[in-house]
């Protein structure tokens, strides 16, 4: 037998995992905690948890676990359809959390030679669904303030075949300008780019309704618009997202996703929770107060700079502070609390950190954390 790395395909042989934050298990071999005794604040998920409605409704499913799942999600499909005004169930589809809609959309529409742009920094995963089709994807670096900037977006994405934005990005916490974001999609549709819209975040954002561009996918054939039960509504574990678009685009989606992609427990989660809008509510509210808490007492830490946050989270320069993001992380571990170090992104130097906004005393500890962790500098 020929040496398995013999034959395996070149473009995954060169595959890298992707970083992420949430790596609680490796936190905790490292420090000795158990995983349930690390603080997260490297992910940015409701702070709250799921619903309770969710959980129930999951808890009702485990009785039909002898069977599979509906393979296209169609009750969810039916109600994340009525939730949002203009579409139909056709214009969705789901997948085993958002992150597989990425790869789904790259290996459905990347042939050879093809271009696929993207920020830097921004989430990594695009950059792998891109590398998994033997592609390489392009970037270009956000501008002053971490910001898209249109018209070094628009000359980048002249010939390239599909964008990858997302609003507001992670791990910079900012919106794209509205302005910008019209200008960038009508110009992809005028030269056929497909866009790959990213608004996993944006329900944490004031004016979600006002700047999504769900009710624009009519007017934008070649847009696809993301979100996923991860992160607002806290159904993290159960790997549930979607992708709103147009019909014809999420018939290619249907037809090339695996069957029984998302499991009967968290279709029945996913149903409950987008109808449980009093949790949400109270969730919104939550973070809303904590970020202006956080905002103050993160600006009093000595050496952290940051912008004000348009999602649930802070990203930090620290230069000034006079540490790096891994040893701070090592040194914050070491009183139990997990934060992201953002050096794994393209396009950051290692002075870069993102925490979450979590609930009052979470965030007590958080910042009671840095002033200890920075003394020692
Ligand atoms: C911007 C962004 N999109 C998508 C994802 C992945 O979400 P999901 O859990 O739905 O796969 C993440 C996870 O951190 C993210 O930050």
């Amino acid at each position: 037998m020929k040496p398995i790395e013999s034959l395996v395909r070149d473009n995954i042989k060169n595959l890298k995992p992707c970083p992420h934050g949430a790596e609680v298990y490796g936190a905790a071999t490292e420090s000795g905690l158990k995983p349930q005794e690390i603080l997260d604040f490297s992910s940015s998920v409701n702070p709250l948890g799921p619903s309770k409605k969710a959980l129930d409704a999951a808890k009702e499913a485990f009785s039909t676990v002898a069977a599979y799942p509906d393979s296209n999600s169609n009750l969810l499909r039916q109600v994340i359809a009525s939730h949002f005004s203009g579409i139909t169930k056709d214009n969705i589809v789901v997948g085993n959390g958002s992150t597989e809609l990425m790869y789904l959309f790259a290996e459905a529409f990347l042939k050879k030679g093809d271009k696929a742009l993207m920020a830097a920094p921004t989430f990594g995963e695009y950059e792998s669904a891109v590398r998994k089709t033997g592609e390489a994807p392009k970037f270009v670096r956000l501008g002053s303030s971490f910001q898209v900037e249109a018209e070094a977006f628009k000359r980048e994405m002249a010939g390239c075949k599909m964008v990858f934005l997302c609003n507001p990005n992670n791990p910079t916490s900012k919106l794209i300008p509205k302005d910008t974001l019209t200008d960038i999609l009508e110009t992809a549709l005028a030269q056929d780019v497909l866009v790959f819209l990213d608004e996993d975040f944006l329900e944490f954002v004031d004016d979600e309704k006002g700047l999504t561009q769900i009710k624009n996918i009519a007017k934008f054939p070649n847009l696809l618009v993301l979100r996923s039960f991860t992160k607002i509504f806290g159904l993290t574990g159960l790997r549930v997202g979607y992708g709103i678009t147009s019909k014809e685009l999420a018939s290619v989606l249907l037809c090339a996703k695996i069957p029984w992609n998302v499991n009967c427990l968290a279709q029945a989660a996913a149903v409950a929770a987008i109808q449980d809008q009093e949790h949400l509510r109270v969730t919104r509210e939550l973070i809303r107060k904590e970020k202006v808490w956080l905002q103050q007492e993160l600006g009093a830490v000595k050496g952290f700079s940051f912008e004000p946050p348009d999602a649930n989270f802070f990203f930090i320069d620290i230069k000034d502070a006079n540490i790096t993001a891994n040893n701070l992380k090592h040194k914050m571990l070491q009183q139990g609390i997990l934060i992201r170090d953002c050096s794994s992104f393209v396009g950051l130097n290692e002075f870069y950190i993102r925490v979450a906004v979590k609930t009052h005393d979470e965030n007590v500890r958080l910042i009671e954390a840095f002033k200890r962790a920075l003394k020692s500098v």
